[in-house]
């Protein structure tokens, strides 16, 4: 490795990113580099990984994508570029930024190294769990996993007596 750069991506590393970054359209890849929501990491002049970004709830940074070259993987370099992230989105006054990665993937190890905390999930069809992880940047803490009693809006009285033909939202005691 010569000298290692991290820094948000600029309209010159269209190219190399519209090339390696195949899971968004080239359209809307220039307007996300425009808003600042891409940090490219650079082996002297060698392109070598990316981290893609944007806001969930219109509010909090939440990680897209944080791709290293695999000859590069395992030196530290993931956990610098998601750590340059969470300082821009430190200094940008962010409280808490998430990301998610599947369950079966070494990633979730890589998150919770960094300190980031499972707090929930969902499964896409046909995919393995694919696990929310939030990491607070300040000491108000804000997310946390669901306690059992927060099923209780499941437990919905009079649903034995529904089907598919008569089910009623209103009709059920919540
Ligand atoms: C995920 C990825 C970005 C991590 O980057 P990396 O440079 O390989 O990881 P690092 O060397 O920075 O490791 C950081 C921490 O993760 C943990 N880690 C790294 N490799 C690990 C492994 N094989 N098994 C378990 N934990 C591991 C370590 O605890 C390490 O922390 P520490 O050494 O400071 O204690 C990189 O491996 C990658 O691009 N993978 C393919 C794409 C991907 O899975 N992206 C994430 C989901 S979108």
């Amino acid at each position: 490795m010569s000298e290692i750069s991290i820094r948000t991506a600029t309209a010159d590393d269209t190219p190399v990113l519209a090339e390696r970054d195949r899971h968004i359209a080239e359209d809307l890849l220039r307007k996300k580099i425009n808003e600042g929501e891409y940090l490219v990491v650079y082996d002297g002049e060698v392109f070598i990984g990316w981290l893609r970004w944007n806001l969930f709830w219109d509010n909090t940074p939440f990680m897209n994508m944080l791709f290293l070259m695999p000859e590069y993987r395992g030196k530290g370099l993931g956990k610098q570029l998601a750590l340059f992230w969470e300082n821009q989105m430190k200094a940008g006054g962010y409280k808490a930024i998430m990301t998610s990665t599947q369950q079966t993937g070494f990633a979730q190890r890589f998150y919770i190294a960094l300190g980031y905390k499972a707090t929930g999930g969902f499964i896409p069809s046909g995919e393995s769990y694919e696990i929310i992880f939030v990491k607070e940047l300040d000491t108000t803490p804000r997310f946390r996993l669901p306690a059992e009693d927060d099923w209780y809006g499941l437990e919905l009285e009079g649903i034995e007596n529904m089907t598919d033909e008569n089910f009623s939202i209103e009709a059920l005691e919540i």
